[in-house]
């Protein structure tokens, strides 16, 4: 496996990349068109979007970031890595190719939106307003929500948007420092 440049000539990978949206996001990207938007915008000044593709070049995972702050942070948009291809270390392969790119720009911190819509945490379902800080101390995983995969690859929990897909519907905030090399 290596991890590239995601090109605008890679118009098959870039289709495919669509169709990974739309299967796994339907309510943020509900059709092939918006997920085509979603990727080609991936391309842009002021954007990281890297693939990572096997010896045959058929693409495992992308990983996205966005130039926020001045460029001293990050923010890791999207993530997915191909339904057969999970558990298999490329999700946290793609991080760390992030965070060289990252570093290379002189960024200092890495941050991601990762929601809870499905009842996936302890967070979800809840008022969240009381115990705001205990309610995230004491988060448990339910049902293999990714928040668990960022903390493995070094990112903490560092705020918390209450109803923000619904009501009780949070997005976990969470980021990590760019480590030196
Ligand atoms: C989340 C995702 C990117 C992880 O990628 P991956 O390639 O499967 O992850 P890795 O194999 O690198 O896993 C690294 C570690 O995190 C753990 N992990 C991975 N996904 C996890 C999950 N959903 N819940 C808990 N732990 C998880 C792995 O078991 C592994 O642990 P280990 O080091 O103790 O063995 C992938 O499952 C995915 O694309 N999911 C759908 C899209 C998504 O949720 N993207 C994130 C949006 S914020």
């Amino acid at each position: 496996m290596q991890i590239i440049d995601l090109s605008p000539d890679d118009e098959k990978i870039i289709q495919q990349l669509a169709g990974w949206l739309v299967e796994q996001w339907p309510n943020s990207w509900p059709d092939i068109k918006s997920g085509l938007q979603e990727v080609l915008e991936s391309l842009g000044e002021d954007r990281i979007s890297r693939i990572a593709v096997d010896e045959t070049g058929s693409v495992l995972g992308w990983i996205g970031g966005i130039r926020q702050y001045n460029g001293n942070v990050w923010e890791l948009h999207p993530l997915i890595v191909g339904k057969n291809y999970r558990f298999q270390g490329i999700g946290s392969a793609l991080i760390a190719d992030l965070e060289a790119q990252v570093r290379e720009r002189a960024g200092l911190t890495i941050w991601v939106g990762t929601d809870d819509e499905e009842n996936q945490t302890t967070l979800s379902g809840v008022n969240l307003y009381p115990n705001f800080w205990e309610n995230i101390t004491k988060i448990r995983n339910l049902a293999g929500h990714p928040y668990e995969f960022y903390q493995k690859c070094g990112f903490i929990i560092v705020g918390l948007m209450p109803d923000a897909n619904g009501l009780g519907k949070p997005d976990i905030y969470m980021a990590k420092p760019v480590e030196k090399t």
